[in-house]
């Protein structure tokens, strides 16, 4: 699916973050399976991440996302009429991690829904905001992204284990005076899905329980598939907007790892400088990367009224999307 935005500008208006306290490094990694430091360094550029304490579920990191995000729009939680949870690690599979924070939050008026997309689960999350706004279906959204992968590793397995982190953010979406959000790009391709999977999590029965319950990846097939989309996915938004590379001021791609998201920018022509990059000090936290980085982009005071920035997720599915933006501050 690819589309140019079209209609009443919708921009986002607030943004907010949470990630948990605990930080563990690479170091107390290697003292629980077989790796150190200069290896996860090398392949992926990660320092360390933050795990949820036992007692934290998706949603207890959502909560403080989403009261950020609105604080920052001046936003009445009561005033939402759609709020959207992506997230791979809900609380439960029902009730809804969105039904529960719409309840928490006083978001009364809003319908709310969860969201399944991998770690491309916050593009996903935007994109349908965003058509139900443009649609006239609803005026003001809260879309989450957030996950707990820490609750489906296999803490014996040391290929996913230093991949991933826990971590949420929150934008809220509202109609603007100038253009904000100008194209998507969203894509899926079931084919790839066997190389990042999580057996035995619903109706499909796996008889051999062995591994049941925790993410299971072919690393090198989702490094091969990563390098590809992230590079096609933006270029097919940038095109279909009639905007080149060299208009990019902020590019915000999926935190997965260094060497992936450096491809990606040199594939693409954007300067280093111009790429957000907290993945080093989060590790990839799934639906949660995106917006968790933008937050942080936006606090450093890198997101100035009128830069053009382009956001590209990509992650089980296999999925992949991009959103083009002018940001509107
Ligand atoms: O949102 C999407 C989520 N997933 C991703 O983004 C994952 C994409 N893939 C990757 O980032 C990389 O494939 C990894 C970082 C997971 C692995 O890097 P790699 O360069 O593809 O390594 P590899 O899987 O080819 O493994 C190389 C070696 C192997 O040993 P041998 O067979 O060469 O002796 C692995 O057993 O590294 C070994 N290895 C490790 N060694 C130390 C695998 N994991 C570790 C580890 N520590 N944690």
């Amino acid at each position: 699916m690819i589309g140019k935005a079209q209609g009443a500008p919708i921009s986002i208006t607030g943004l907010g973050a949470y990630v948990p306290n605990r930080i563990v490094t690479n170091d107390e990694l290697s003292t629980m399976v077989d790796t150190n430091d200069e290896w996860i360094m090398e392949r992926t550029g990660i320092r360390e991440r933050r795990i949820a304490a036992p007692e934290e579920a998706f949603t207890d990191l959502a909560l403080p996302a989403a009261r950020a995000a609105l604080a920052q729009a001046s936003m009445d939680a009561a005033d939402l009429d759609l709020l959207l949870c992506a997230t791979v690690t809900p609380d439960m599979m029902f009730p809804t991690s969105s039904a529960l924070l719409a309840d928490t939050l006083g978001a009364k008026d809003a319908a709310a829904y969860d969201l399944l997309a991998g770690c491309t689960g916050f593009m996903y999350a935007l994109v349908q905001a965003y058509g139900m706004m443009a649609a006239g279906l609803a005026e003001r959204a809260l879309v989450v992204g957030g996950d707990v992968l820490s609750r489906i590793l296999d803490w014996t397995d040391r290929s996913t284990v230093v991949l991933f982190g826990d971590g949420a953010g929150a934008v809220v979406l509202e109609k603007v005076d100038k253009p904000g959000f100008l194209g998507f790009e969203l894509g899926a391709d079931g084919a790839g899905g066997i190389h990042l999977s999580l057996p035995g999590s619903g109706s499909r029965r796996i008889d051999d329980a062995t591994g049941n319950g925790f993410v299971h990846m072919n690393g090198r097939e989702v490094f091969k598939f990563a390098t590809r989309v992230l590079v096609s996915s933006a270029e097919a938004v940038l095109e279909r907007c009639g905007a080149s590379v060299e208009d990019v001021d902020v590019y915000v791609p999926h935190q997965a790892n260094v060497r992936i998201m450096d491809h990606a920018a040199a594939k693409l022509g954007i300067p280093r400088e111009r790429m957000v990059v907290n993945v080093d000090r989060y590790g990839n936290t799934s639906s949660g990367s995106i917006p968790l980085a933008l937050a942080e982009a936006q606090a450093a005071g890198r997101l100035k009224e009128g830069d053009l920035v382009l956001m590209t997720g990509m992650g089980a599915g296999l999925t992949w999307g991009s959103a083009l933006m002018e940001w509107t501050g």
